[in-house]
């Protein structure tokens, strides 16, 4: 079942019932304030960190599930409905929300009135715009009233919800004409504030909250707006509000629009005051005089849409599969690109005060990220490898306020290394730029212990080589990207953290995933260092290389799959000899796709026996068979329900890297099958099945062993954009960046038909046309470039052309 469609032109998902199973949300802001905004109008903003600087309050794990947000009411005589269906949940005669790329659009009508309302960042500024257009459509005049309302978080969002014996005292506001000001803890160590105004007078105000919903009322039934009228409160401590009253007379026919701003002003620390206690308001009048007119509001509004246009066209598709060319074009890029901003702080499923930026998860979504904003991540690299410590290893996480290491969590998770070798990789072949691997980036953030980038790869590289275990293969540490798989933990009590209890690192729990990753990351480190012109270090990694790919051979295969990993006492996990978690897909899907076992014929077993075991028809499971009891030996993934996240759920980051092995065997047919299994355009009609957004992907889907199978859970902050993107672009549909350019080789299902890809690579835009006459799943026979056939896959990079037509003839 569906609860919407997809509009391509506009590249807007349209819900036509605000009853979907789950709240469907979007994001918007790019660059320093951003809000999460639901189908209902429910959601909060923050001002570059979700923990630090929320502005609006948000109530997770609450009743209804989407509880606050930014709330207009209309009152019509006796009727008094919102334009998103909630707080209010007045039956609507029309309901519609779209959301697009950086905005959302709602329209609400009742008894005749309709309400459009347009919400966006604007870009480079800090703030929400909101247009709100009522219109008569009936033959008689109306006599409504309008009424806005947010409630504000007290900065920290964690203190937020916990100290109330302070929280609850410290609340103040500055109300003039139409603007409310937030400005709790300004009297001391803040130097910023927040505002929402009206571009028009106002006909009253509210902002302390019990005056506005009345003490035993919830923000579906305010006193004020049954009232019919606000009362002027000034919020001292308690929960301050801001809330409008506008008193909206409209002829027959008659429109009129409003613009309401909530924005994020930041003083200087020294000049904060214009007089005792009154806090400077200049910058905030002018943000508010950039959005007075319905003119100033769509031209801010064309410049987002301008921007995200211009961004996505950076990959085009354009071929016989609407479904596919829809998540590539718009949605998988745009989820890329959130990813980037959020990591994994602030959605729906993450509350935002918990963890920063993970080291693993920041570099994965390099992978989808770097084509459309190289500059902003050749900084993330930066910042990402500024965290590692001097012997290789990383903090897990780091804080985007201070760019710090976290050390809560420490080190310890020996796959982290690696993956910055990934990100780097990643950005040279997209970008041609070198030179990153010259910059001086300190350790920890010592600069006085600072060395070349290239330096840390190897750093990263040797980590692995020097932390091997009893089959000489990577010791785990605290966990590789599976961080539930904690074999060196040995957790009893309940509320330790898994992630942080126990030793960091046992002298014998070793994974074969690490494996996989260190012979497909140690061949890209070993093309780095060659094009530094280091040979030697080229030719050692090479020669560890192999060494790993021996030792995979020898002590990581199963027989008719990958082992897992050796837990601690050296026993396998992941094997036909274990009772329960007999074949994981990690090191199936990291293996082949590094091209471990291809040519001994093994990787074929290994896709075999995936199909046969782990697969199901709402994509393929992370283990089985589940773990029904808890494994000391194991840690969290047998603390999950069989079915749920890391104990057997379909945990769709890893579904692409099976289906990426399946493109290196060449298996179009079942790559293909595998993508779409897990992709949200082609689920859109179980939605009431899979419950999240069918636009984005979710981390997790609930395996065959669960009692809700298909259904989805923590959508939007997933490393599966990045890497569904990095599958569906360059290794399904095949153009993928190599250090000297771009390479055509499709692998495509037998029937996929002709397709053609525009790929803006290094400044020049490549018209790309791939024809496949004889419908064969792989290898391209002919490659053209601008008329002239050359050999191999790789057309050769010039950047004396600004536009490249290359004609690419799959046999
Ligand atoms: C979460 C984490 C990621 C980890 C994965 C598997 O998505 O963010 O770092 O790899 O879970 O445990
Ligand atoms: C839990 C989750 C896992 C996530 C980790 C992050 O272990 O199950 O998915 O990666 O927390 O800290």
């Amino acid at each position: 079942m569906k609860y919407g469609h997809f509009d391509d032109d506009a590249r807007e998902y349209v819900i036509t019932t605000p009853k979907t199973p789950l709240p469907w949300i979007n994001y918007l802001g790019n660059q320093e304030f951003f809000s999460l905004i639901s189908n209902t109008c429910g959601g909060y903003s923050f001002c570059k960190d979700a923990k630090l600087l929320r502005i609006t309050r948000y109530r997770y794990n609450n009743i209804p599930y989407d509880n606050n947000g930014k709330y207009f009411y209309i009152k019509d005589g006796d009727t008094i409905w919102n334009p998103g269906w909630q707080p209010t949940k007045t039956t609507l005669d029309e309901y519609e929300c779209r959301h697009g790329l950086g905005y959302s659009k709602f329209k609400g009508v009742k008894n005749g009135v309709e309400a459009n309302v347009l919400t966006f960042v604007p870009m480079n500024d800090r703030c929400e715009v909101s247009r709100i257009r009522i219109k008569n459509t009936t033959s008689t005049a109306k006599e409504l009233k309008l009424f806005s309302y947010v409630e504000w978080c007290l900065w920290n969002a964690d203190d937020d919800e916990r100290n109330f014996q302070r929280n609850l005292s410290t609340g103040e506001v500055e109300v003039i004409d139409s603007a409310i000001f937030h400005k709790t803890e300004y009297r001391e160590r803040r130097n910023h504030f927040a505002v929402y105004s009206v571009n028009t007078k106002v006909d009253g105000f509210d902002t302390s909250r019990e005056s506005f919903l009345g003490p035993y009322n919830g923000n579906d039934t305010p006193d004020v707006v049954t009232n019919g009228a606000c009362t002027n409160s000034v919020a001292s401590g308690w929960s301050p509000v801001a809330v409008h009253q506008i008193n909206v007379t409209l002829a027959p026919g008659e429109e009129k629009s409003f613009v309401f701003v909530l924005g994020y002003i930041e003083n200087d620390e020294n000049d904060k005051w214009e007089s005792h206690g009154v806090i400077k308001k200049d910058l905030a009048w002018e943000m508010l005089d950039r959005y007075k007119t319905d003119e100033q509001v769509d031209k801010a509004f064309d410049i987002l849409v301008d921007y995200w246009k211009s961004l996505l066209s950076k990959y085009h598709v354009k071929s016989s599969n609407d479904k596919v060319d829809r998540m590539v074009n718009i949605w998988n890029q745009y989820q890329c690109m959130v990813t980037f901003n959020m990591s994994r702080s602030a959605s729906y499923y993450e509350s935002g005060i918990g963890r920063g930026m993970g080291f693993r998860d920041s570099c994965q979504d390099l992978l989808g990220f770097v084509h459309l904003i190289p500059d902003r991540a050749r900084a993330r690299i930066i910042d990402i490898a500024s965290t590692q410590f001097q012997d290789g290893s990383a903090y897990h996480q780091y804080q985007p306020l201070t760019k710090k290491g976290n050390a809560d969590i420490g080190s310890g998770f020996n796959d982290d290394p690696l993956w910055l070798i990934a990100g780097t990789s990643a950005y040279i072949r997209e970008t041609g730029d070198d030179s990153i691997l010259d910059e001086m980036v300190p350790f920890d953030n010592d600069e006085s212990v600072a060395t070349p980038l290239m330096n840390h790869l190897k750093r990263s590289f040797d980590y692995i080589v020097n932390h091997k275990g009893p089959h000489n293969l990577p010791l785990i540490g605290r966990a590789d990207w599976n961080d539930c798989l904690n074999l060196n933990c040995f957790s009893a009590h309940p509320g330790e953290s898994f992630q942080t209890f126990g030793p960091s690192e046992g002298p014998v729990a070793e994974s074969v995933f690490i494996a996989g990753m260190f012979v497909k990351y140690g061949e890209e480190y070993a093309q780095l260092c060659e094009l530094k012109g280091d040979k030697a270090d080229a030719e050692y990694a090479r020669c560890e290389v192999q060494k790993m790919y021996d030792a995979v051979l020898k002590d990581g295969w199963d027989g008719e799959w990958f082992i897992r990993a050796y837990d601690a006492y050296s026993h396998k996990v992941g094997s036909k000899e274990c009772e329960e978690g007999q074949i994981f897909i990690e090191p199936q899907g990291f293996c082949v796709l590094a091209g471990i076992g291809v040519k001994e014929g093994l990787a074929k077993k290994a896709m075999d026996s995936v199909k046969e075991k782990l697969d199901t028809k709402y994509g393929i499971m992370i283990l089985q068979p589940a773990y029904t009891k808890y494994h000391l030996e194991l840690g969290e993934v047998s603390s999950y329900p069989p079915g749920y996240k890391e104990n057997a759920g379909i945990f769709c980051h890893n579904n692409p890297w099976v289906s990426i092995a399946e493109t290196v065997l060449g298996d179009g047919d079942r790559a293909f099958e595998i993508y779409k299994k897990t992709c949200p355009a082609y689920i859109e009609d179980i939605s009431e099945i899979h419950c999240t957004e069918p636009y984005v992907y979710s981390q997790m889907v609930a395996g065959k062993d669960a009692k809700f199978f298909g259904q989805g859970k923590n959508s939007w902050l997933t490393g599966t954009a990045a890497w569904t993107f990095t599958n569906i672009s360059q290794y399904i549909l095949g153009i993928y960046p190599t250090l000297e350019g771009l390479s055509v080789n499709p692998c495509i299902p037998a029937e996929f038909g002709d397709f053609n890809i525009t790929r803006v690579y290094r400044g020049v835009t490549y018209n790309i046309e791939i024809k496949n006459p004889n419908k064969v799943q792989k290898g391209v026979a002919s490659l053209t470039v601008d008329g002239v056939e050359v050999a191999g896959n790789v057309i050769p990079f010039d950047d004396s052309k600004k536009t490249v037509n290359v004609i690419a003839t799959m046999n």
